[in-house]
């Protein structure tokens, strides 16, 4: 496995891979690498000939009082996950590497952006289109790898790609969970023991709601409702939201539709840990 730092050099290097003819599958992540990350960079791997995965802290998606300062790290360890995955060129920018002093730029998804995740973090995704935008470029990818973990980023992200032309493959990865059905997440680290036991509460509720769903239940505010009473059994948890939505357009979805397919997605704070987790439905 490679490792590149500069984003001169990795866009030389994918610049040559493309004269090559060959295919590269790009796997962004922020690193602190676990077996959901794992899981993408394999999937990158079946699909190209050439995997790059970086790694990349992003500052522009964090907001002043979220945890960039204390986001865990460990590069050593990372390497390792990515290698034995199957990267072939791991990219580790620094930050003044990818935002100099005098960068001005900004990609942004309107309306897809301001919904869900977008309530509670305002600015969060224009900072994930503006860091995906310049790693596309920079790594030049016929496909690239997103999980449905951060299932409102893939879909902005597959907007993003539809209206600008970048003429790249989003391929959505679906969720590892832990035994416990915690999906997994870098942030889980942050939970205290009383906040790990709890979090399982989310993958229930997530599975209660498939269950009304596969019953026949079509009111959203039945489903979301039982959830919601579900989560709030638990002392240290406290709701951002509980949504049921379109895949496509994020709108909130009040009657289920037969036929259809819905997002049922959730945050939820346990202390100072914010977790967000969802399912994919399809309505019977
Ligand atoms: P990060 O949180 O490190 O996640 C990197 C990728 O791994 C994302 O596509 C995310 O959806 C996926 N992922 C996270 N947990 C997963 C799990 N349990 N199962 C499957 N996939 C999982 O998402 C980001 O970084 C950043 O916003 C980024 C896209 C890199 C831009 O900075």
């Amino acid at each position: 496995m490679n490792i590149l730092q500069s984003p001169r050099e990795i866009q030389q290097t994918a610049d040559a891979l493309r004269r090559e003819g060959k295919r590269i599958g790009l796997v962004p992540t922020m690193g602190y690498l676990h077996e959901g990350h794992a899981s993408l960079i394999r999937i990158a791997r079946a699909k190209s000939d050439i995997v790059i995965t970086t790694i990349f802290v992003n500052p522009m998606q964090f907001a002043p009082g979220e945890d960039f300062s204390r986001y865990p790290r460990d590069l050593e360890r990372d390497k390792k996950i990515a290698k034995s995955a199957g990267t072939d060129i791991l990219f580790t920018p620094t930050s003044d590497d990818i935002y100099p002093r005098d960068f001005n730029s900004q990609v942004y998804v309107d309306n897809l952006s301001t919904l869900l995740e977008g309530k509670f973090r305002p600015m969060h995704f224009r900072g994930v289109t503006t860091i995906v935008a310049k790693l596309f470029h920079l790594t030049k990818p016929s496909l690239a790898v997103f999980g449905q973990k951060d299932i409102q980023q893939a879909v902005i992200i597959r907007k993003m790609v539809k209206d600008l032309d970048f003429g790249i493959e989003i391929i959505i990865g679906p969720t590892v969970r832990e035994p416990d059905g915690l999906a997994m997440s870098s942030r889980n680290v942050y939970l205290t023991e009383s906040e790990r036991k709890q979090s399982t509460v989310l993958h229930r509720s997530l599975r209660q709601a498939e269950t009304d769903i596969h019953a026949g239940e079509r009111n959203a505010g039945t489903i979301t409702g039982k959830m919601i009473e579900m989560i709030s059994a638990q002392p240290s948890a406290r709701i951002d939201y509980v949504s049921v939505s379109d895949p496509v357009n994020l709108q909130d979805v009040a009657t289920l539709r037969s036929s259809s397919e819905v997002i049922v997605s959730l945050a939820v704070r346990f202390g100072s840990t914010r977790l967000i987790d969802n399912i994919i439905v399809p309505v019977p």
